[in-house]
């Protein structure tokens, strides 16, 4: 490895996930040198808590970093090698409404899908173009790691607006699903050393092969588990693992056994449980406490909590932070890029044939390989008729979406939500639509 150290820039500093990456990356210094970490936000009073905090957790830690926050797009993205971005256009005020407002109609609310993804998808877009263009304005060489959702839409939109833009959109679900099946199969070397196929969009895919390190097939021992319980033998309570072990995340890994059903030949995506199961989704939904109000009673209760806390006490000594070992994957990214290591990541790209019997402008998530010069998608050949029915009408969503955003659309928008999987009628999906048109003024571009 190379004796360069990086600057990095996290986009969204005020994220409850910003701690735990800062601190992920000071763990993950050997391997990938950081000597500049710049916190960048929209809003001065957020960032302001989680940056404090992480400030005086550096100066015990690691006083040689070069620390700072700031609101100022120059500041923020002059002289640095990495973007890791994960912004929340709209905040966890708005995902509330994202879930609830569906839920009002019968239909299922939820963050990156169906209604609420399209919602979100629409105050995204612009947020994640804009700090796409002050990177490549301030520091043209830098790479963006994009993990803001909804990342398939998200994707999209870069692939229409900016399709020359080094920025890589890339997913933590199949990375927590491939540590559940490396924990079920007791792989050794955990989830790094598994060599998988998988094809699909964003939260919405299916892993057709998983082999260990030798290249023993994994696929008989994961259908016996996923017949059994879905994911939930994989389930291990990794400390500093704050997203997916709430009681609704449990829920979803059990339900995984009933997605796996349908097509027991390939092992599903836990976010296909919304397209295929939405009734059920709904029934077992409480339309006044969703995802948004677990996340904001829990995880941002926590991490603000903590933040809070050390500013009072002025050391970061028993604070509850913890580095986000799950989150290393950002980190195998950048190495990639950085060092030119050549390994498999499972990537949001342009199809381009590696489905191929696919729409070829697709934003597909299937393997690459990744080295300084980008990544080489490994293509998966053709995908079976129940795959490419769903694929089809999945990714026609996402580019009417797009569509609407970019033309100011509201016919485009409509057809998008009249043709989720989700959403029962082109009447339902209309109510839903004016409803979070109005919701949603000052986020979207106004629709005609
Ligand atoms: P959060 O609300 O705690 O933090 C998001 C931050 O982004 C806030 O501080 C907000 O002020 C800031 N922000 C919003 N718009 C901005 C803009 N235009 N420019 C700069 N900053 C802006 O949210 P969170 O729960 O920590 O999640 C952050 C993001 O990460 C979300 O998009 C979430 O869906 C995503 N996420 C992705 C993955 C993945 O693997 N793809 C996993 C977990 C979370
Ligand atoms: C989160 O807030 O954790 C999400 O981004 C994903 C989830 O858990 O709903």
């Amino acid at each position: 490895m190379s004796k360069k150290s990086y600057a990095v820039t996290i986009a969204g500093g005020g994220s409850t996930f910003t701690p735990g990456i800062a601190l992920m990356l000071l763990e993950e210094h050997d391997r990938f040198p950081v000597d500049k970490v710049v916190f960048y936000d929209n809003n001065a009073e957020r960032q302001e808590t989680v940056a404090k905090a992480c400030e005086i957790y550096f100066r015990e830690h690691a006083p040689e970093l070069d620390f700072s926050y700031t609101t100022d797009p120059v500041e923020a993205f002059t002289g640095i090698d990495f973007v890791l971005a994960h912004i929340r256009v709209g905040l966890y005020a708005m995902r509330e409404l994202d879930e609830k407002i569906p839920l009002k109609h019968g239909v299922l609310g939820q963050e990156t899908c169906g209604a609420g993804g399209i919602a979100y998808g629409m105050r995204s877009i612009g947020g994640v173009i804009e700090i796409l263009d002050y990177m490549e304005k301030y520091s043209p060489n830098a790479w963006m790691l994009n993990y803001s959702n909804p990342a398939a839409i998200v994707a999209e939109a870069c692939r229409v607006l900016r399709p020359h833009s080094r920025i890589i959109n890339i997913c933590d679900m199949p990375i927590d699903l491939m540590d559940k099946m490396a924990t079920m199969c007791h792989v050794k070397g955990g989830r790094r050393s598994l060599q998988y196929s998988y094809y699909g969009l964003n939260h919405f895919g299916w892993f057709t092969k998983v082999y260990d390190s030798e290249g023993n097939d994994l696929m008989p021992e994961i259908k016996r588990h996923m017949a059994k319980n879905g994911y939930l033998d994989g389930i291990e309570h990794e400390e500093g693992r704050e997203q997916h072990i709430d009681e609704s995340w449990i829920y979803t890994f059990g339900k995984a056994k009933d997605v796996w059903a349908v097509d027991p030949e390939t092992i599903p995506n836990t976010y296909l449980k919304y397209y295929l199961f939405p009734d059920y989704v709904v029934e077992t939904s409480n339309p006044n406490y969703t995802r948004a109000n677990e996340v904001m009673d829990g995880r941002e209760k926590r991490v603000f909590g903590a933040c809070r806390d050390i500013i009072a006490k002025g050391t970061s000594e028993g604070c509850g932070f913890e580095a986000d070992a799950h989150a290393t994957y950002i980190v195998d990214l950048a190495c990639a890029l950085a060092e030119n290591t050549k390994e498999r990541f499972l990537l949001i790209v342009p199809n381009d044939g590696a489905v191929s019997n696919f729409d070829e402008t697709a934003m597909v998530e299937v393997p690459c390989i990744v080295g300084a010069n980008g990544y080489e998608k490994i293509c998966q050949g053709k995908v079976p008729q129940f795959q490419k029915g769903m694929l089809e009408q999945q990714v026609s969503v996402e580019k009417l979406v797009v569509q609407a955003w970019v033309e100011g659309s509201y016919q485009k928008l409509w057809q998008a939500l009249t043709l989720s999987a989700t959403i029962p009628s082109a009447q339902v999906a209309k109510e839903v639509l004016d409803d979070l048109i109005e919701a949603n003024k000052g986020y979207w571009p106004e629709l005609k």
